[in-house]
């Protein structure tokens, strides 16, 4: 697979006239195109033909029923002409997205193309996972999930943008002016996009009279699937986008914690020794993670004995002072005679073929290794089995690594699925998706109605029902750290809401500044996990002296201050598929004094809490846009600002600037975060209003056990919090609207002088009072 070399619009043939439905050629090529209308403003293009005789994904789409012809009306409209050309027009008769006639879909043997107009206000996003920015205009990309250290060069990776990476989602969004589309290629194949890059020789000379009017979407091979969503904001799109794909199933509360891992852990004993090093220190912990040296001779599914003579004693010790052990999978299987995963894998034909048909060997840590063959029910079954038995020793979830898949240096393209008929592309982007599949129904089986939480590398369209991502191995410099704000955005638009990168970075050594400057932009990442390679320095929070630490300590325990509200973008992300991360432009519209669609520097937590970190080395201060016409409240000076408008901060050693939206309610836990304990039933509410506040603000707090499906049978309560300000006193009333798991005790915060407050009619408290802020010292 060549990484920059791609199918060019030059050699496609393109359908010139065409009519839905009705069979017609291209070339050699029979084919059919349909077009369906769903409700939600949902439209699919899909092309039916012999060449491409059945769909491989498995990504599973749930789209919306069918529009029926006098059903919901539509707030857009979809038009095929008769030349092929597709019009989509919004419902004030607004072109919003448009195919040149007669070049808008096109095929060269099994490759096929998708072609639209570009227009100059259009900005492009999503994309899945990229290291390239936020903002995707000029990019030529594919789409192949690369094992990244392996298949570039380390200045590439390690200073550069290596391009593709681990995760596969060919899903664009197009921006235009304050309207979105997204377009999602339902292709398990390689595929690629064009937003119009300039194309160079040699790196150098930019070649003259290339046509930058249109920007298209491919596939090598494969059956052509295209969706259309129409947004218009992009917060509708992105809630559309989820339920196609699938929401994220509410995590664990433990998941939403900190979590602490090393390439080195080995024993039992480090995991103590981590555990009492989190007490001492007072720093909150949920996850302590195992590297492949847990393992007998990197076999996957043992544990080394001499390391942890008892596996479920050491799990259960960890659990009773509330930690969770998470140790890493990888799918290769060290072939070995007498091991027993690998003789049960072979009795049970579970492995991938080469074109021998033989069992496919690659070269990963355990040396030979086969590998499981996801792609079929019996396949991830047999894994599942597996999964169960190894949960039983007390383990509660897994990180899913190498799952690319990695083969070494032995070329995957001879691995072939469903014993060896399907080629290896077929199910190449997918092998993540069905190994996070089969590992969800192992820890399902094992532990019956608990909630169980996967950790991947790669993934592909639909990967976030089963697993969340972290962005892999990344590099301890700013290049990474600013990177990994546009690389997290863009993946949370592309349907995996639940990802982050290692903080601290993964290769080479950080340093105290780095690692400080990192947690304070990253804490607050839906994923918050502290990773680093074999052989580099400590870099756990205490590793760098004692004023370190209490900077990184006061980051975690705000984190675990801020878990109920966390755990809330979550509840709304499993019911209606709101992100959680987002870009400023997800909650607040564009306008010509600030324009939101490049800060990939800002960005928002859910839709009360903005972060505007410092990220560049030796940095002391920074802009920050303030966006929208309602005040912000920053947190590292304590004053309300006006909004609309740049301001300049320059923060302590200690401070990151956090901005905290004018009329939303944030829950936070009653204690300082010190412990990682969950109690969904103690809540304080910090009422982000002022005296002079027009608008109400409103929250539903949803709790529930923090770790059991229990909630899904109705065990979770709801609170309706409302607070408005009327002549200078602020109205709180709180209705629980839902009482399946009981009342909660609440308290509040609030933000302003009021001459009173008031809770469901009680006046509570004179002004002056509540004194308590956030993390502000
Ligand atoms: C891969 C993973 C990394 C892990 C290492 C050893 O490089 O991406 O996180 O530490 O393998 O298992």
């Amino acid at each position: 697979m060549y990484f920059h070399k791609y199918l060019i619009a030059g050699n496609f043939e393109f359908v010139k006239q065409c009519k839905a439905g009705q069979w017609a050629t291209l070339g050699k090529t029979r084919y059919r195109l349909h077009l369906t209308e769903f409700q939600d403003d949902i439209y699919r293009l899909r092309v039916e033909s012999p060449r491409w005789p059945q769909s491989f994904s498995q990504a599973g789409l749930t789209p919306p029923p069918v529009l029926k012809k006098n059903g919901t009306r539509a707030r857009s409209r979809i038009t095929l002409d008769r030349g092929c050309g597709i019009r989509l027009v919004d419902d004030r008769g607004r072109v919003i997205l448009q195919s040149p006639s007669g070049q808008t879909f096109g095929l060269c043997g099994d490759a096929s193309l998708f072609m639209f107009r570009r227009e100059a206000c259009h900005q492009f996003y999503g994309m899945g996972e990229k290291s390239t920015g936020l903002e995707h205009s000029g990019r030529r990309t594919k789409f192949w999930n690369t094992d990244v250290w392996a298949d570039f060069h380390v200045a590439q990776f390690r200073d550069g943008t290596p391009d593709p990476m681990y995760v596969s989602i060919p899903y664009l969004i197009v921006k235009r002016d304050n309207t979105y589309v997204g377009l999602l290629l339902d292709n398990p194949h390689a595929t690629f996009m064009d937003t119009s890059a300039s194309v160079a020789i040699a790196g150098q000379m930019a070649l003259k009279g290339v046509d930058h009017s249109c920007f298209l979407l491919g596939a090598e091979n494969g059956q052509p699937d295209l969706y259309l969503i129409y947004g218009p904001s992009l917060a509708e799109l992105t809630c559309k986008l989820q339920k196609l794909v699938g929401c994220t199933p509410l995590p664990p509360a433990w998941a939403l914690g900190y979590h602490q891992c090393r390439w080195g852990y080995t024993s039992a004993g480090d995991l103590d020794e981590l555990d009492q090093k989190f007490r001492k220190h007072g720093i909150p912990c949920d996850g302590l993670w195992l590297d492949i040296d847990y393992m007998d001779g990197y076999r996957v599914f043992t544990i080394n004995k001499k390391h942890f003579p008892d596996p479920k004693g050491a799990m259960s010790r960890l659990k009773a002072h509330g930690r969770k052990v998470v140790p890493i999978l990888d799918p290769g299987v060290k072939l070995e005679k007498g091991y027993a995963v690998y003789d049960d894998g072979r009795k049970a034909d579970a492995f991938c073929r080469n074109p021998q048909g033989r069992e496919f060997v690659g070269l990963v840590w355990p040396g030979k290794t086969v590998f499981p063959d996801f792609s079929t029910t019996e396949g991830r079954a047999w894994w599942a089995r597996h999964v169960e038995r190894f949960a039983a020793n007390g383990i509660h979830g897994a990180w899913l690594d190498m799952n690319d898949p990695a083969t070494g240096h032995a070329d995957h393209m001879q691995m072939l699925f469903d014993h060896g008929r399907a080629p290896h592309e077929t199910f190449h982007n997918q092998y993540a998706l069905g190994m996070a599949m089969a590992s969800r129904a192992g820890f399902e089986k094992a532990h019956p109605g608990q909630r169980p939480f996967l950790l991947s590398r790669s993934g592909s369209t639909g990967i976030g029902r089963y697993a969340a991502i972290w962005t892999g191995d990344n590099y301890s410099n700013y290049h990474h750290l600013k990177g990994s704000i546009a690389c997290s955005l863009n993946l949370a638009l592309s349907g995996v809401p639940f990802n982050g990168p290692d903080i601290g970075g993964f290769g080479g050594d950080t340093t105290p500044e780095l690692i400080t400057a990192w947690m304070k932009a990253g804490f607050l990442f839906p994923f918050c996990r502290n990773h680093s390679i074999s052989g580099s320095r400590e870099q756990e929070p205490w590793a760098f002296g004692p004023k370190v630490m209490r900077t990184l300590r006061r980051y975690i325990r705000l984190r675990y201050v801020l878990r109920p509200y966390l755990y809330n973008l979550f509840v709304a992300q499993e019911e209606r598929g709101e992100a959680i991360m987002r870009p400023l432009f997800y909650d607040f519209a564009d306008t010509k004094s600030l324009p939101l669609g490049k800060i990939q520097d800002q960005f928002m937590v859910g839709p009360a809490i903005m972060q505007a970190p410092l990220l560049e080395e030796g940095q002391t201060s920074r802009e920050v846009i303030l966006p929208g016409t309602g005040a912000w409240y920053s947190l590292m000076d304590g004053k309300w600002l006006k909004g609309n408008r740049r301001i300049s901060v320059t923060p302590t050693l200690v401070q990151t600037p956090i901005f905290l939206r004018e009329g939303t309610i944030i829950p936070v836990v009653a204690n300082q975060g010190e412990s990682n304990a969950f109690d969904g039933c103690r809540v304080v509410f910090h009422i982000l209003l002022k005296r002079d506040s027009r608008s109400a603000a409103e929250m539903t707090y949803v709790f529930d056990d923090g770790a059991t499906l229990a909630y899904q049978q109705g065990k979770q309560s709801r609170l309706l919090v409302r607070a408005r300000v009327r002549r200078g006193n602020l109205e709180i009333t709180t209705k629980l609207t839902g009482n399946g798991f009981g009342p909660c005790d609440s308290t509040f915060v609030t933000y302003d002088k009021f001459a009173q407050v008031s809770v469901n009619g009680h006046i509570l408290v004179r002004p002056g009072q509540l004194s308590a802020r956030l993390g502000n010292e």
